[in-house]
């Protein structure tokens, strides 16, 4: 049986930094499925869709065919075919997949694939609903946190050091309001599992919340097996 560790959080937490060392630290597989909603949010931006176009959307999606590989551990993203993973940390990626990951469709389809990977591989999956809808029955649920402040100024920190010009009130702007879409939509919104366990990563180094991750795990682990063997 595959042990799942959930990550959830707002935008600029640390999810996928603190999930990807996890991952290589644990030999698990990293699913990153906010890659998986930007690529689909690519395909409507390029299909020339309103993102308010619920119908077109819904509708639109059967067309979009996604899927995952991993080439030296990095997860990477195909849509129709063609490798997208370079495209999808851009901010306008990042808008379309906050504003189109609201839709029906778009979610049935991406949970269902990302039900299937879990299922049969040892996964740490970040996003927005993985302790409460995708993965209800993951070993391990954290909810990762940090102040807006402090996101932005992560944010800024790394957008000034690839030479991208940038305004961090924009940016802390931006974060806020991508935590209320994310926060306020009808479907999935993003919050804690009853049962996850909240890390605020303001003043945690990326090991230290790794550290504590692993922490955890080693007792659910134990847990997870024991259980395994009395059934
Ligand atoms: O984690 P990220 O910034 O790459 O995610 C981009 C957007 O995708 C985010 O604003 C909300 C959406 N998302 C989601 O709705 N559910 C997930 N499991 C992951 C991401």
């Amino acid at each position: 049986m595959s042990i799942n560790i959930a990550i959830d959080g707002p935008a600029g937490a640390g999810k996928s930094t603190i999930a990807k060392l996890i991952a290589r630290k644990l030999n698990y597989i990293y699913v990153d499925t906010g890659a998986m909603y930007r690529a689909m949010g690519l395909f409507f931006m390029e299909k020339g869709f309103s993102p308010d176009d619920e119908t077109a959307i819904n509708g639109a999606c059967g067309e979009a065919d996604i899927s995952i590989a991993y080439e030296n551990g990095s997860q990477q993203v195909y849509l129709n075919g063609k490798n997208v993973t370079d495209r999808l940390r851009t901010e306008e990626a990042g808008k379309w997949a906050s504003a189109t990951s609201k839709y029906s469709a778009v979610r049935a389809k991406l949970v269902e694939m990302q039900q299937k990977i879990a299922a049969s591989e040892n996964v740490v999956m970040d996003g927005r609903d993985i302790g409460t809808v995708v993965l209800p029955g993951a070993d391990l649920k954290i909810y990762l946190t940090a102040s807006a402040e402090t996101r932005a100024r992560r944010r800024f920190q790394e957008l000034t050091e690839k030479g991208i010009p940038c305004k961090i009130e924009e940016i802390e702007q931006d974060i806020r309001n991508r935590d209320y879409q994310d926060m306020h939509r009808e479907n999935s919104p993003l919050k804690k599992a009853e049962d996850a366990v909240c890390l605020d990563s303001s003043h945690m180094s990326i090991e230290e919340v790794a550290g504590t991750i692993i922490g955890y795990l080693s007792g659910t682990d134990g847990e997870k097996q024991k259980k395994g063997t009395d059934a």
